[in-house]
């Protein structure tokens, strides 16, 4: 029962920091969208604005799962290659005081990395439980890699950032590694970092075989919405 109240309260949260985001929706915009949760919230809401207002949006997807949820809404998709997004929207794992993020609890850290960087800014919107005062103590950063190597991955990965890393496996309906839109694996890394965020996001990316990181330092979102109860501040 407390579990489920605490649930129905961070879905508050979720669907106030997503209202927040959707005032920034004009018509004839392109829209970025990430994955999650939280995402799908903002989805429904924004699908509902569209017929509410007979207006125009076209949406940039950062993964299959989201691909689903729009073509179910009705919501039209274009690809990245034709289009820049003038507006992307994504959750979050973690927020820093900073505006870096970690993310990729879902697995679409690559698509989602593309879709944020390429727009021509993003927003983030969270529960209050995202966020984290400090970057101190060890971060779980989930990494996606080329199946090839991801054991050298792990070798390196604990060579120059001692840090311990596991394979991200299907818990259910499917055996062995979790694969990403991409065909690639994950690993989730348990790593001591301090200072600045995109030198760790430079450094992870330029071990061979890393493909992305869920790190987001080097691009921060323009705006972070955080769901307060039925209200929202906003991180600038
Ligand atoms: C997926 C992500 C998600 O944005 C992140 O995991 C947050 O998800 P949720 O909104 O369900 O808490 O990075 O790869």
């Amino acid at each position: 029962m407390e579990q489920k109240k605490q649930h129905d309260q961070l879905t508050q949260e979720k669907t106030s920091a997503a209202h927040a985001a959707l005032q920034l929706v004009k018509d004839g915009m392109v829209l970025g969208l990430g994955s999650g949760s939280t995402v799908k919230i903002f989805m429904k809401l924004l699908a509902e604005k569209v017929k509410r207002e007979g207006i125009k949006v076209y949406i940039v997807s950062s993964s299959y799962d989201t691909s689903i949820l729009a073509a179910t809404l009705g919501l039209i998709e274009v690809s990245l290659n034709s289009f820049t997004p003038d507006l992307s929207i994504d959750g979050a794992d973690t927020v820093f005081p900073d505006k870096s993020l970690i993310k990729g609890g879902g697995g679409c850290l690559l698509r989602e990395k593309l879709v944020n960087y390429y727009a021509r800014e993003y927003v983030i919107i969270v529960d209050h439980t995202k966020l984290r005062a400090k970057l101190d103590g060890p971060l779980t950063v989930p990494i996606e890699v080329h199946p090839m190597s991801y054991s050298q991955v792990v070798k390196a990965l604990r060579e120059t950032f001692n840090a311990e890393s596991s394979l991200r496996v299907f818990s259910e309906k499917k055996l062995g590694p979790a694969i990403t839109d991409n065909g690639g694996f994950l690993l989730d890394a348990t790593l001591k970092w301090s200072g600045d965020m995109r030198i760790l996001e430079e450094k992870l990316k330029s071990l061979p075989g890393v493909l992305e990181t869920g790190i987001f330092a080097i691009k921060k979102p323009s705006k972070i919405f955080v769901g307060r109860g039925e209200s929202y501040t906003v991180i600038e």
